[in-house]
């Protein structure tokens, strides 16, 4: 990271599977008009193959490793304002939590291990759901996850009752406030 330029205005996106990182990113990129990266999008295309397969061929470690030069391809000064959704694991290591607070605000959101099964439940393209009880994977991940989502995010925001429009419009007012600190 280079210090003596000033830090990128990104808005950026976290928190666990099904939180809907990649729902709100594509409302504040058409209400900002800034490019939107999704980078589980970005990964798969650039790798050719979906998250599964990726995991399936490379392991964990590989994606995640992916993960990080993609982050660290982000942290550039000099790239435009850009939306960023993650992919929830992303605050897993240290140097990705590092890059992730570099890179602007950074908005948690956060919704009840129920509303994650329910929401998650309806889609298989995520490896580390793919067993017997996602429930108990579910808890387990979330409470090693939730400290470090609260140590990286600027701004938490439980989505339980609110739609995507709703957080949309609460990211937006408060980033407003975050960036006029941070000229
Ligand atoms: C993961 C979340 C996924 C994807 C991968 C691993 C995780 O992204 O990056 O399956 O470790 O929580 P979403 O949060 O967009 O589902």
């Amino acid at each position: 990271m280079n210090e003596s330029q000033p830090p990128p205005k990104n808005i950026v996106l976290i928190g666990f599977m099904g939180s809907g990182k990649s729902t709100v990113g594509r409302e504040l990129h058409q209400r900002l008009g800034y490019p939107l990266v999704d980078m589980d999008q970005v990964i798969e295309q650039r790798a050719g193959k979906s998250i599964t397969a990726i995991f399936a061929d490379v392991g964990e470690d590989g994606f995640r490793d992916l993960e990080t030069h993609l982050l660290e391809e982000l942290n550039d000064a000099a790239a435009p304002r850009r939306i960023i959704s993650t992919g929830g694991g992303v605050i897993g290591r240290e140097v990705n939590r590092a890059i992730l607070r570099h890179l602007g605000y950074v908005v948690w959101l956060h919704a009840p291990t129920a509303v994650i099964l329910d929401r998650t439940a309806k889609n298989r393209e995520r490896p580390l759901l793919h067993t017997e009880d996602p429930a108990s994977k579910i808890e387990a991940l979330m409470s090693q996850r939730k400290p470090l989502y609260a140590e990286t995010a600027h701004l938490k925001i439980d989505i339980a009752e609110l739609d995507s429009d709703e957080i949309a419009t609460g990211i937006l007012e408060s980033a407003r406030y975050f960036f006029a600190g941070h000229l």
